[in-house]
Formats: structure tokens, sequence, C-alpha cells
């Protein structure tokens, strides 16, 4: 085992501390000791010193997904604890959050504590559940958020269902307010959704499939940003997909409201046109959206509006996706691809770098209550290494997740996560 760990001649971007350079990092302990050009230089070499070459690489933050669902309990043909930390780890994240429609829902200190320590064990990337807004995700009676706090979750969502009730939302604004934990939601008013397996459109009415109009996002996070306001609360947007809700959160932060959001990587790259082949892979929720949908949330990812990039990583196996289209269970998988895809926009010059980055790593740090991850000297050593011009074909073989439900399989894309560092230690590494 090494003492020391050296990354030599690595393009560090830490949007945070604006820093954007060729450097040397030395970790020592867990923590970077020294970061800057030519730092590692007199350490000389020896078998307590490993030493990555970093050239041609990059250096990022630690990955932190804020929505991911790990299937277990109760499903874990899906995935698992440990298939899902290795796909994290494999994807570039430091620490993955959980969401609570598991079976049993997460929605007491027993599942939540159970989680907490089988990730624990398996060690690797962090895991942090959210639990549950309400008890079996029904809508109705809180959850014990302070038990739930206490046992680790980071926050609160009903996520797969949308807390529809004005007064539900109210309490549960209140209640986690005291405690200081985002509330997460899945904008849908279910009323207007009823029979819906993609969205309300032209290509749905074409298709013959029962329509999800954008207006019951957009419903939702208007009276969601007006609670949140009365109440003072913090409130996150789970993967937001339309530009009507882009645009409301854009005016209620302009008013101070503490609204935060996260977009998945398919709804900035993919339209409800993809449905055309009737692939289920492509069946999502919310849907995919229209062009016009795709731009606005590329606008508002890079001004700030939209704070940060989450995968909404919904293992599902072929049971579930070799069906009508009616039938299969909406989601696609994304811990491991994410990267890439995101750093395709990139070059296509529709992104910031920098300010990607920042979405991907501390932005969601912050909204999840985690120490914010930083390449600088004295903070914990959590990081992310990219080789961004490796080229490689999405192919089941290649991944971690237990399953391969993504429309992008087959596709070639650019930019390869070379290593995952967690806490200095090296959780990951990919071969080039
Ligand atoms: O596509 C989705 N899949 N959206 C959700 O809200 C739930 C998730 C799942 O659990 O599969
Ligand atoms: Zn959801």
């Amino acid at each position: 085992m090494h003492d020391v760990l050296v990354v030599r001649r690595v393009r560090a971007i830490d949007p945070k501390g604006e820093l954007d350079a060729v450097v040397d990092l030395v970790i020592e302990r867990g923590r970077f000791t020294r970061v800057g050009k030519d730092a590692a230089r007199d350490i000389p070499a020896s078998d307590r010193v490993r030493v990555i070459d970093g050239d041609g690489q990059w250096a990022f933050p630690g990955l932190v997904d804020l929505h991911a669902h790990l299937r277990e309990p109760g499903q874990e043909y899906k995935e698992d604890i440990r298939s899902g930390l290795a796909a994290a780890a494999a994807g570039g994240f430091t620490d993955v959050c959980v969401m609570p429609n598991t079976k049993p829902v997460n929605d007491t200190r027993a599942i939540t504590e159970m989680l907490v320590g089988k990730a624990r064990d398996i060690g690797g990337s962090r895991l942090h559940p959210i639990a549950a807004i309400t008890m079996g995700q029904r809508g109705e009676e809180l959850t014990e958020m302070a038990d739930l706090k206490d046992a680790g979750a980071v926050g609160v969502s009903d996520d797969g269902r949308c807390v529809t009730s004005s007064v539900v939302m109210r309490r549960a604004l209140e209640y986690a307010h005291t405690f200081d934990l985002p509330v997460i939601q899945h904008a849908e008013d279910h009323a207007l959704t009823e029979g819906a397996s993609m969205h309300e459109g032209e290509v749905a009415t074409r298709l013959g499939l029962g329509g999800w109009p954008a207006v019951a996002e957009d419903v939702i996070v208007a009276r969601d940003v007006l609670l949140a306001e009365h109440v003072g609360a913090k409130y996150h947007l789970a993967h937001v997909s339309t530009r009507g809700a882009a645009r409301i959160l854009a005016e209620a932060k302009s008013r101070g409201v503490r609204a935060t959001a996260e977009v998945t990587p398919h709804h900035l790259l993919l339209t409800h046109e993809r449905v055309i082949g009737y692939d289920t892979a492509c069946k999502v929720n919310p849907p995919l959206r229209e062009e016009a949908d795709v731009a606005a949330l590329r606008k508002a990812l890079a001004d700030g509006t939209i704070d940060c990039i989450a995968t909404d990583h919904a293992p599902h196996s072929v049971l579930e996706k070799e069906c009508t289209f009616k039938e299969a269970s909406p989601g696609m998988i994304g811990l491991e691809l994410c990267v890439p895809l995101l750093l395709g926009l990139v070059r296509d010059g529709e992104l910031p770098l920098a300010r990607v980055v920042e979405a991907l790593s501390q932005a969601p740090a912050k909204i999840a209550g985690l120490d914010v991850p930083r390449l600088a000297e004295g903070a914990r050593a959590d990081f992310t290494l990219v080789d961004p011009e490796h080229a490689w074909t999405i192919a089941p073989e290649r991944l971690r997740s237990k399953s391969h439900n993504t429309p992008f399989m087959g596709q070639t894309v650019r930019g390869l996560v070379t290593a995952t560092v967690v806490h200095g230690d090296v959780v990951f590494e990919g071969a080039r």
C-alpha cells in the first residue's frame, strides 16, 4: 500500500476555486497536501509513492449524483447496493444519493440505517439515502423526518410520485425546514397525466399513445415555489423537463425563493421524436419533451437557473422493457454514461466545461448538505480523472450496472472515467 498518491501534470478544473490549470496533485492521509504546478517535482520515486500520469487527462472535484435508484431493498434483480455503487464509481461519482421508492419504501429509520450500513461495509463510493416525504409514498401522512435525518438521510422525496396535495406539501416543507432538509419534488399533476406514456404532442397523437402534457409539470412547480416562499424552506425540483418549469424557476430565484433544480442528461439530449420507433428504452418519467424544451433546459443549466445535473439512474430488467410501450416501466440507466454524454455537449459548444463540472460536483454536494469537493490543499481528496478524448462504444459488457436499459446502447462516445478517488483511495480505475 502506498502512503502518497501523486497525479502528475493533470488539467485540474475546480470551478469554485476558479482553477483551470495543469498541476500536480499530491494526496496524503486522504487529503490534498499539495496542489500546484510541479508540486510533486521533489517527491522521490519509491514504493511508498503511487504515481498516476495525468498527461492528457482532466481532474474534476468528486462527482455527486443527487438522484439514483439502486432498487435495494426489494428489486435486487434490477440493481442492488453493490452493483449500483460499482456503477457509480465507474461513472466517476464519489457520492450517490438514492431514492426511496424501493420495496418497501424507505420511510423509516430502520431502512435508512440498513442502506447506510450496507454501503459502508461495501466501501467505494459513498451512499446517501433520500427518505420518503410521506409514509409509503402515499401522499398523506408525513414520515418521521427527525429520525430519518438522524439516521443519515440528506433529503426527502416521494420520487416516482408527486406530492399533489397542497396541504401535505406545505406541512412537508414546514417539517423538513426545521431540520434544514431539502424537499425534493417529482412534479407531476397525476390527474393531468392519467393514462399517459409519453409527452403530449404531435408525436403522441401520431403514435396513438396517451400524452403527459408539459403543463402537468408546470402547475406543480408554480404552486411549489409559492409554498416554499411562504414557508422559507429548501425546495428542490427533480428532473426538470419543460421550458415552462425553467421559466417559473428563474422567476422564483430572482425573488430569492430557496428553490434549486436538477436536469438529467437525457432531457438535455433527446426529444419525443425518439419515441417514434416505440423503443421502450426511451420511455421515461417525466417524458422526453420537444426541441424548444431541450434548448431552454440547456440555456437554464448554462446560466445557473438549473443548478445541477443528476442521472435519475433508473435500472429496469428486460422483463419491464420488452413489452408494449404502454406497459413498459419508465426509466433509463445513467450512472456510467453521464460524463461522456455531457462532455459531448461541451465539445459541441452547447455548455461551458466549468459549468458542467460544477453542476456535477459542487452544486449537488451543496444541495445535499455534503462537504463541497475541492481540488485544493487541505481539502478531502475526492476527485475524478477523465480522459476526454478516449472513444468507446456503449455495450452491456462495459457496464457494471445489472440493467442495460438505455437508448444510448451501441453509441460511440468520447470521454472515459479513468479513476475515481474517495478520501484518497482509488475506488475505481478504468482501462484505457
Ligand atoms: O423514469 C423514471 N423512473 N421516473 C421516475 O420518477 C421513477 C423512476 C423509477 O423508479 O424507475
Ligand atoms: Zn422522478
